[in-house]
């Protein structure tokens, strides 16, 4: 069986500066697959140029049989590979309700819209309440769910997450990390990027560290935080 999604040897970065160096990944269907690495790694380079907000400066980037690399982001999007980016990135004057149309703006019907807000505020019960207030006035934790209810809103097939823990309370964390163990097991493949790898692999069945814009590790969870260059570069063992 071929992967859902397919990077072979992808080179990307900003004008002039190289960041990744030919990375190879895979995740395939139904699974979660998280992706380690300390600040400056490479991650959210990687996670961008995959929702096609960089342009690859060479390599492949294979999506339910599409090649990708070089498409649009709404292009990306509308193939089914959902981005919630690192920061949340809300309209915080908008309300909740707005920024989560806006996540749907691809939706052809109005039911269709309908039918993800509502799927949205059963998995977000807190977003339902909260639907007319400004998103800004939110807690981090519950503007993460924003985050990640703006991506459900595209009915997506794999849902990338860039540190969607980065500043939150441990049982925000913990419930978030648990969210998206249920959008997994509700049929939604996922590639999480993370630096708090500990509880990113606990949730991944395999994982990759990224060390200045390559992989340098890879395999499944248990391999890797049993690994001695895992857990002293990462876990502090
Ligand atoms: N807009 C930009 N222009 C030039 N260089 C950039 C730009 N954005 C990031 N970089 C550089 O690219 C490298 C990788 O950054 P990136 O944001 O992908 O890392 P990261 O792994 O996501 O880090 P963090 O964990 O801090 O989010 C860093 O050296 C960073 O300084
Ligand atoms: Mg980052």
């Amino acid at each position: 069986m071929s992967a859902l999604l397919s990077v072979d040897q992808l080179q990307s970065g900003y004008e002039g500066v190289a960041i990744l160096n030919g990375i190879d990944l895979h995740v395939d269907r139904g699974e979660t697959v998280a992706v380690v690495g300390a600040n400056g790694a490479g991650k959210t380079t990687l996670i961008r140029t995959l929702g096609g907000l960089l342009k690859p400066r060479a390599g492949s980037i294979l999506f339910d049989a599409k090649e990708m690399a070089g498409s649009a982001s709404d292009r990306v999007c509308e193939a089914g590979l959902a981005h919630v980016p690192e920061g949340r990135q809300l309209f915080a004057t908008l309300s909740v309700e707005d920024n989560l149309r806006l996540g749907g703006h691809l939706n052809r019907s109005r039911a269709r819209m309908v039918r993800n807000l509502t799927r949205v505020y059963d998995i977000f019960p807190r977003l339902g309440e909260r639907r007319r207030q400004q998103a800004g006035s939110l807690s981090g934790g519950e503007q993460q769910m924003v985050a990640i209810g703006r991506a459900l809103m595209a009915e997506p097939i794999l849902m990338m997450l860039d540190e969607p823990s980065l500043g939150l309370s441990p049982i925000m964390v913990a419930t978030l990390f648990d969210v998206i163990g249920q959008l997994n097991r509700d049929g939604i493949s996922i590639l999480l990027v993370e630096q708090n790898v500990a509880e990113s692999l606990a949730v991944a069945a395999r994982g990759y560290v990224l060390e200045n814009g390559e992989v340098v590790l890879a395999g499944t969870s248990a391999a890797l935080l049993g690994d001695d260059r895992v857990r002293r570069a990462y876990l502090g063992l």
